[in-house]
C-alpha cells in the first residue's frame, strides 16, 4: 500500500495538497490527519483515496498515528509535515500552554513524524515541511512562530542532505502571506492587510514541483522570493525595526 500522509489536511494548504496529491496514480491512499471529525468525513467524501485519521498532534495524535504505521506497514511515499499553528501578539500575553503547545505542533510534531515514517520510506519517497517566510528572519510579535519556523526550516535542510543517500527527498516550503482560515482579516476591528498574499494552490504546485526536482527550498511568490533575499544582505536589527513598525496597528 503506497502511501502519503498529509498532517493539517482540513486546513487550507492541507486540503490543497490532498487535492494534488490524490490525482497522483501512484499513490493508493492519503492518510488525512486533522483534529475535525465533520471535515475529515467532507474530505473522505470528496476524495476516494481519503482515509481520516482523527487524531489531536497537540495531545498523544501522534502515538496514534504511528501505531497505525506500525500495524499497517504502509509503503510511505509522501510525507507532508503541514499542521501548524500561528499567533500573533507579545510574547508575554502568551500563556505557558500556547507555548508549549507551539513548540509541540510546529516543531516536535514534524520531527516525530518523520522519525517515525523513515522506516517505512524507500528510495523515491519524498517529505515535504511546511515552514514560512517567518524562518526567514526573527519577527517581534510572531515571536514563537518565526523562531518555529526556523526549527522546521533547519531540520529540513540538514536531514535532506543526511538521506540523500537513500534517494530520500526532503523538501522545506517557505510562503509568505496565505489565503487560508490562518489569517485572521481584521483585528479590533481594523481590516489586515497581507501584502503580496497568494493562493493556495500556487504554494502546493510549486511545492511539489520543487520536490520532484529535487529541490531542499521551495520559495513560492515574488514576496518570499524578494524577503528571502532581503534578510540576507541587510542587518537583522533593520529588518525587525521595519516588521515591527509595519505591524504596530495591529497591536
Ligand atoms: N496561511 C499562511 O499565511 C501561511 C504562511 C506560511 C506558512 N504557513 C504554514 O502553513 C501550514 C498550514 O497552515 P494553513 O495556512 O493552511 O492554516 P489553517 O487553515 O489554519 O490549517 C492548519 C491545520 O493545522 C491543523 N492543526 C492545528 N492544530 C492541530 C492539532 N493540535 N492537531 C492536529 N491538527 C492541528 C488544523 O486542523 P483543525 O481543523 O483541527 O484545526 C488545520 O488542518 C502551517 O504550518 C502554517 O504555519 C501558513
Amino acid at each position: 500500500m503506497r502511501i502519503a500522509i498529509i498532517t493539517g489536511a482540513t486546513g487550507g494548504l492541507g486540503m490543497g495538497f490532498v487535492q494534488a496529491i490524490a490525482a497522483m496514480d501512484e499513490i493508493d491512499e492519503i492518510w488525512a490527519v486533522g483534529r475535525n471529525a465533520r471535515k475529515l468525513s467532507e474530505l473522505k467524501d470528496a476524495f476516494e483515496k481519503v482515509v481520516p485519521v482523527e487524531a489531536d498532534l497537540a495531545k498523544d495524535g501522534i502515538s496514534f498515528l504511528e501505531e497505525q504505521i506500525k500495524e499497517k506497514t504502509p509503503d510511505v511515499r509522501y510525507l507532508v509535515n503541514n499542521a501548524g499553528i500561528g499567533y500573533f501578539g507579545a510574547f508575554e500575553k502568551m500563556k505557558r500552554e500556547e507555548v508549549k503547545a507551539f513548540c509541540r505542533i510546529n516543531c516536535s510534531v514534524p520531527a516525530e513524524l518523520i522519525a517515525a515514517t523513515l522506516p517505512f520510506m524507500q528510495k523515491g519517497a519524498r517529505i515535504l515541511n511546511v515552514s514560512s517566510a517567518s524562518s526567514f528572519q526573527p519577527n517581534p510579535y510572531l515571536s514563537v512562530y518565526s523562531a518555529s519556523k526556523v526549527f522546521l526550516k533547519n531540520l529540513s535542510r540538514a536531514v535532506g542532505v543526511e538521506l540523500k543517500p537513500r534517494g530520500i527527498n526532503v523538501t522545506c516550503v517557505c510562503p509568505g502571506w496565505v489565503d487560508t482560515g490562518m489569517l485572521p482579516r481584521t483585528k479590533d476591528g481594523k481590516e489586515i492587510n497581507y501584502g503580496g498574499m497568494i493562493s493556495v494552490e500556487q504554494v502546493v504546485k510549486k511545492a511539489l514541483k520543487d520536490s520532484m526536482r529535487g529541490k531542499d527550498m521551495s520559495v513560492p511568490g515574488l514576496f518570499a522570493k524578494y524577503f528571502r533575499i532581503y534578510s540576507k544582505v541587510m542587518p537583522t536589527g533593520l529588518i525587525m525595526r521595519q516588521w515591527t513598525w509595519s505591524v504596530r496597528k495591529y497591536l
